[in-house]
């Protein structure tokens, strides 16, 4: 999940990230025994390129790459078989880095039909060394590892991957193998100081680069990529948000037919996005369901309300639960338990507002394309991925429905643009990640309605402070938490005893790691003394200085 930490500053995609509702329902999908829906329903006149994965940490930012330039590409495991992939309408493959080295005789090797297909293949670090190796060259330890900055002279100018880059480039490097021997009909096409071949070739679209274009640190390595989409490939850049959004209304309607869909809203950008393209899609017979329990922050329940209901139309239902999900929660304490009760009362709640609408076919799940990898390349299930987040009991059997998952091929930042494109505000398209569980995990101990009022006021003087200074976009996430301890503290003339609110800001990629932001101080005053004088109750205010790890992003 780390492949361009430190590298990168691309934000990386999260699976916990808005995943609250979608992440119930996927998991009582498995729990019934149901999968994802099946794979291949790409259409095919959607070109696309496959990328090989060896293992890279960076072939997810390979995959980001390639669909920047607006082309669609999927990562495949190194043993696919071509009859899985042939209708993906490849246009071209790229072998990814790894950590192996070619001459170990466990290390993975490219399926034959890579070379047999005839398709250009651009092999990058590692996947250079497995078509140098493969196709009949040498590859050796060198003697001196080359890692970080290099400059790459071509020997000649070059079309294929180098149009209109000056003759020397900055790259960077990563390697302790090189090629030393061409495979029959190969050139060497530039070299480094320490690298004498660091890009092959031949004449039928076969190339080798030593370096990682897909990281930062390549400056120009957008454009090697794009030149080998598009020049080598010959492809045309088609991958739009626009395109996607049309191409996704004619899936929608021929799966789904005149059946009945509904679609559980969290307020985040997946559930939204899915639901509006569904809308988009089949109208009517769409109904989104969004359950208000209680626990999320100031005004959130009525701009989702507002914005399906009045501004998009959506047949819309909104259940105000918060009574329940207060009662259920009365006297819970262990973080763990407040999960699984918000979880359980999730389901309830959602079976019984649509078994009034009769009969439902299908189910919209803002499932992402990293899910999806995430189920093929490992045992998990996307769901057992999501389990440590969300301990929760599955739907019941009289709830079967069909996955509809029209999200299932987007990164998380292709979602925001597609959320763009459909008309979402922006405010959603670009919300923070927001857990399932809310506030409940914001306020430490038993949940209340006193204690959730504090806390909202709270978080709404940090999100309006950090907001106003510019700040939202750059952090992973800024809130209040409700520490559940007291300090002793003086208020003109009078000795008070109130509540100490802690505020948190990280800066993150994937919520898998996570540093605390450094706010400026002014930033920092500004929110202490606004909490403190407009929060009735809380005398205290403190800044969490935790990484994580070791501390998680949220306090339960
Ligand atoms: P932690 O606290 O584990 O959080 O560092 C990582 C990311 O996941 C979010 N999070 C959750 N999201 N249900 C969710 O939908 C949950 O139970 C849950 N717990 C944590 C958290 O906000 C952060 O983005």
């Amino acid at each position: 999940m780390n492949e361009d930490q430190g590298l990168d500053n691309t934000r990386r995609i999260t699976s916990s990230d808005d995943l609250e509702v979608s992440a119930y329902l996927e998991m009582s999908q498995e729990k019934a025994g149901y999968g994802l829906v099946s794979e291949g329903e790409i259409s095919p006149q959607r070109e696309s390129i496959l990328i090989v994965d060896f293992g890279s940490q960076y072939s997810r930012l390979i995959a980001r790459r390639v669909r920047e330039s607006s082309v669609y590409c999927e990562i495949i495991a190194h043993n696919t078989e071509w009859g899985a992939v042939e209708d993906l309408n490849p246009k071209g493959i790229i072998l990814s880095g790894g950590p192996a080295s070619v001459y170990d005789e466990t290390s993975p090797l490219a399926p034959l039909w890579v070379f047999e297909s005839g398709l250009p293949i651009l092999g990058i670090c590692y996947g250079m060394q497995v078509l140098v190796h493969q196709l009949g060259g040498k590859v050796a330890a060198s003697t001196k590892k080359e890692y970080g900055h290099a400059v790459l002279h071509q020997n000649k100018p070059n079309e294929s991957l180098f149009t209109g880059l000056p003759q020397s480039l900055s790259v960077w490097m990563s390697h302790a193998d090189q090629v030393t021997e061409l495979p029959p009909g190969f050139v060497s096409m530039a070299h480094t100081d320490n690298s004498p071949i660091a890009v092959v070739g031949n004449d039928k679209g076969i190339l080798g680069i030593q370096f990682h274009p897909e990281v930062v640190h390549t400056p120009q390595g957008s454009n090697i990529i794009e030149n080998f989409l598009t020049k080598t490939c010959n492809m045309g850049q088609t991958w739009t948000p626009g395109n996607f959004v049309s191409d996704s209304i004619n899936r929608i309607r021929e799966q789904v037919g005149k059946g009945k869909v509904i679609c559980a809203l969290s307020g985040g950008v997946d559930s939204a996005v899915a639901a509006t393209l569904v809308h988009r899609a089949v109208g009517d017979q769409l109904t989104c369901i969004f359950v208000n329990n209680g626990l999320m922050r100031r005004d959130e329940p009525d701009r989702v309300r507002e914005t399906f209901e009045k501004y998009m139309d959506i047949n819309f239902i909104y259940s105000e639960s918060t009574e329940r999900f207060l009662t259920g929660l009365a006297g819970v304490i262990d973080p763990e338990r407040k999960r699984k009760t918000i979880g359980e009362e999730f389901i309830n709640v959602f079976d019984e507002e649509a078994s009034k609408l009769g009969t439902v076919d299908f189910l919209t799940q803002g499932t992402l394309y990293p899910d999806v990898i995430e189920s093929k390349t490992s045992d998990n299930s996307v769901s057992a991925t999501i389990k440590t987040h969300h301990n929760v009991g599955g739907l019941p059997e009289h709830m079967k429905m069909e996955l509809v998952e029209p999200l299932r091929y987007l990164f998380k930042d292709e979602v925001r643009q597609v959320g763009l494109e459909l008309g979402l505000p922006e405010e959603m398209v670009f919300r923070q990640p927001f857990p399932g569980p809310g506030l409940a995990i914001r306020i430490m101990g038993e949940v209340t309605s006193e204690k959730l009022e504090i806390l909202r006021a709270a978080d709404w003087i940090v999100m309006d402070e950090i907001k106003a200074n510019g700040l939202y976009n750059e952090l992973w996430q800024t809130f209040a938490v409700l520490t559940g301890s007291r300090s002793v503290g003086v208020t003109g003339d009078f000795r008070t005893y109130g509540h100490v609110i802690a505020i948190r800001a990280v800066k993150s990629d994937d919520a898998m790691t996570a540093d605390w932001a450094r706010l400026p101080y002014d930033v920092l005053a500004n929110i202490s003394s606004r909490i403190s004088n407009e929060v009735p109750d809380v005398n205290r205010v403190v800044f969490d200085i935790t990484s994580k790890p070791p501390g998680t992003i949220e306090w339960e």
